[in-house]
């Protein structure tokens, strides 16, 4: 409970408990007081500790009013903004139940109506790039398998972009939903996923830049895991070789997620497979955390 502290003569020791007086007075949310509390707390110790100039305040409002102006419904900055700060890795690894896949960053080429295709579907029908056979399984965290689960996937192309990227590709290129078989599991034909750089000719681009950070995230695929009972799962699957595993812009990629991408040159097998020669194999097996579950 935050005592009430006079606002008229508020003094910088005085005003942190006064901002934080002045939300809990009438609020109907505890948790938004709370939040709201522990918000004005940190920025507070921010400035104190950083010793924060009007000059630079001035600046960071700016640079989020250029966030605001640059958002549309297609790009949002603050969105990317929190991806490059770590703060959607932090709110997921803390939401993280023990035991299960971990999650991933959502990213913003995530579209809704992707299409149902059947088990062992063909999203490669023919474009550039290797040629990958993905094969996962659903079970829940003891192992048993969960069937008719859905798997929502998407990926960019061999020229890194994603369709919402280039107009050469079709809407529905690269993603498909599909539902997991009794047995939990399922395959999706594609082609290996290429390293993207997130978008940096706005604000945040700017940041990065005057930071000297890089703006390219690892090859991966996305997935979104749904079933009856258990929590939805957002996350990433990335080949473990890949050149930017460890310095992945948006900090998406955790242990469990970076896997082999095992290149068969075998053209028996990828016959055998409904494969063109050579071709990827990835295996991954997603565990599930039950809705009641830590
Ligand atoms: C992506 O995976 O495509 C992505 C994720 C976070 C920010 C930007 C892009
Ligand atoms: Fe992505």
């Amino acid at each position: 409970m935050v005592s009430a502290s006079p606002i008229r003569g508020v003094t910088a020791q005085s005003l942190t408990a006064a901002v934080q007086a002045s939300f809990a007075a009438k609020s109907e949310s505890p948790r938004l007081t709370g939040l709201l509390s522990l918000l004005v707390q940190h920025l507070h110790e921010f400035v104190r500790e950083g010793a924060v100039t009007h000059e630079e305040w001035r600046a960071g409002l700016e640079f989020l009013t250029a966030c605001g102006h640059i958002t549309t419904a297609e790009r949002n900055e603050f969105s990317l903004l929190s991806d490059i700060l770590g703060v959607s890795s932090m709110v997921d690894l803390l939401s993280h139940a023990p035991g299960v896949t971990p999650g991933s960053v959502l990213g913003p080429f995530h579209n809704h109506d992707s299409r149902m295709l059947q088990d062992g579907a063909d999203l490669i029908r023919g474009q550039a790039g290797e040629a990958v056979l993905f094969e996962g399984s659903v079970t829940d965290a003891a192992g048993a398998p969960v069937g008719g689960a859905e798997i929502d996937f998407w990926q960019n192309a061999d020229n890194s972009l994603y369709p919402a990227q280039d107009a050469g590709q079709d809407a529905h290129n690269l993603r498909c939903k599909m539902l997991t078989g009794a047995g939990g599991s399922f395959t999706i034909r594609t082609i290996r996923p290429r390293p993207y750089t997130v978008p940096y000719d706005g604000p945040v681009g700017k940041v990065l830049t005057a930071t000297g950070r890089h703006c390219w995230r690892p090859a991966h695929f996305h997935l979104i895991v749904r079933a009856a009972g258990f929590r939805p799962l957002v996350t990433e699957i990335f080949p473990e070789d890949d050149g930017y595993i460890n310095s992945d812009a948006v900090f998406g990629v955790r242990e469990g997620l970076a896997v082999p991408f095992e290149t068969v040159t075998d053209p028996g097998e990828a016959a055998a497979l409904e494969m063109r020669s050579p071709f990827v194999q990835v295996n991954f097996q997603i565990r599930l955390a039950a809705v009641a579950s830590g």
